[in-house]
């Protein structure tokens, strides 16, 4: 997409961010949560490294991609899951991909050595777009947990695990 640009979030951009979180929840096949957070609680909850939107020519918001660290022991400090969100409007225009290197880029840069997401099979845009980024499918998680929403509501499901090592 041209004129696309990626810069860090701040509390001022929330209401996009949030909007583009809940138009990902709708799908059914991006998370299992079932509202985006607070502000307060997204801030806190989401590492600093990598936590970048974008833009388009108009500067609307249209994407976002942030991380949170998978455990708080020590050895574990260089092993972050991100999320990935695009507007309804802005997907398949390679505004995903472009933040997603961003933020491997600033990952690569901050001595993290794993990336990891887990993704729901349902979910091929996500899939592709994490393949192409280098990201292993490390396996396939039966029945992992309970949709409690939308139109999976009630039903266990999969999940993918993928990650993405820190190139040597
Ligand atoms: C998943 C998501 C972030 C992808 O972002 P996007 O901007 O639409 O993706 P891009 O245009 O950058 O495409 C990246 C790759 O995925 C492929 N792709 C995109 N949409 C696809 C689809 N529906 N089916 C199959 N492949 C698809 C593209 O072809 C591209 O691969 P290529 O470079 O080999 O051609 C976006 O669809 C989204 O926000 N979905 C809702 C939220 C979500 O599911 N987040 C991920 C949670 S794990």
């Amino acid at each position: 997409m041209s004129g696309l640009l990626i810069r860090p979030i701040t509390a001022a951009d929330w209401g996009p961010v949030e909007a583009i979180y809940r138009e990902g929840i709708a799908t059914g096949n991006a998370t299992f949560e079932t509202n985006p957070p607070t502000w307060p609680a997204f801030d806190s909850g989401k590492l600093a490294l990598g936590r970048l939107l974008a833009v388009d020519a108009a500067d609307s918001v249209i994407g976002w991609v942030a991380a949170s660290a998978v455990s708080s022991r020590e050895v574990y400090r260089g092993v972050v899951e991100h999320s990935v969100y695009v507007a309804n409007r802005a997907r398949g225009r390679g505004v995903g991909a472009a933040l997603l290197d961003a933020f491997l880029r600033a990952a690569d840069d901050d001595g993290v050595w794993t990336v990891q997401s887990s993704i729901f099979p349902e979910n091929p845009a996500s899939l592709a777009l994490h393949d192409r980024a280098g990201f292993r499918r490390v396996g396939h998680r039966e029945r992992i947990a309970l949709m409690t929403y939308g139109p999976w509501a009630g039903q266990w499901r999969d999940t993918i695990l993928v990650e993405r090592r820190h190139p040597r």
